[in-house]
């Protein structure tokens, strides 16, 4: 149930997320319209309990699997074995990701100012902030990754594809839905980057 919540609704949210910050490249104006303004109340309640909720459980169900998981990559080389160990070490790394982004991006400012994170900050900080530019070019790397993968155990887990040949077609469509999420956040990146001049 925790891998379901992990592709809809939070990896359709992301998509949706990383597709909103692209309008780094329209400018001020309608980037904060389409990543921190909400037309209501209600509005930004309903969009943190779709991307917040299945976001803390997916963690939950998560770590208990981090802890009993037991790589053997020494000894058996291969690729699966490979991907089996990034995909929790991409666990972890975007688990701080999320919890620093969550905190500087959302909730720090609206905590201590009232407003959210005005575009001119975020696209400053991206700047000339080197620190900032390598956590989001790190940290979105890690949940392109992690997201990708993770649609691959999560059609096998669901009985969705079976057959080793499906499976051989699978890692194809993993590979083009990493790069996709990987232009995205890198393009949104440095979209911002090239306003914060
Ligand atoms: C391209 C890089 C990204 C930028 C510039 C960015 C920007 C932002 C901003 C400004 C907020 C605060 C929105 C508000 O105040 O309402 C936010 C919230 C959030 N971001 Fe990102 N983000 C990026 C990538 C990601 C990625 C890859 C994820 C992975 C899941 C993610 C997950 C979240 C979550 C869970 C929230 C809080 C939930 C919410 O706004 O309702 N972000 N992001």
């Amino acid at each position: 149930m925790a891998s379901l919540l992990a592709v809809v609704p939070l990896g359709v949210w992301t998509v949706n997320h990383l597709w909103n910050n692209l309008s780094a490249f329209k400018g001020g104006a309608a980037w904060q319209a389409d990543v921190t303004e909400y037309g209501h109340p209600l509005a930004f309640f309903a969009s943190s309990v779709v991307a917040l909720l299945p976001l803390v459980l997916h963690t939950v169900w998560g770590i208990s699997r981090l802890t009993t998981s037991k790589p053997n990559n020494v000894k058996y080389k291969n690729f699966t074995n490979l991907k089996y160990a990034l995909q929790r070490l991409s666990a972890i790394g975007v688990m701080l990701f999320l919890g620093a982004h969550i905190w500087l991006a959302m909730l720090h400012p609206r905590i201590t100012t009232g407003r959210p994170e005005p575009f001119a900050d975020i696209a400053h900080e991206m700047h000339h902030h080197g620190p900032t530019l390598a956590v989001y070019v790190l940290g979105t790397l890690g949940v392109a990754y992690h997201l990708a993968n993770g649609l691959h155990s999560f059609a096998m887990g669901w009985g969705i594809v079976t057959s080793r040949q499906a499976l051989k077609k699978l890692e194809g469509v993993v590979l083009v839905v990493f790069l996709l999420l990987l232009a995205m956040s890198w393009g949104a990146v440095y979209g911002l980057w090239e306003a914060g001049t």
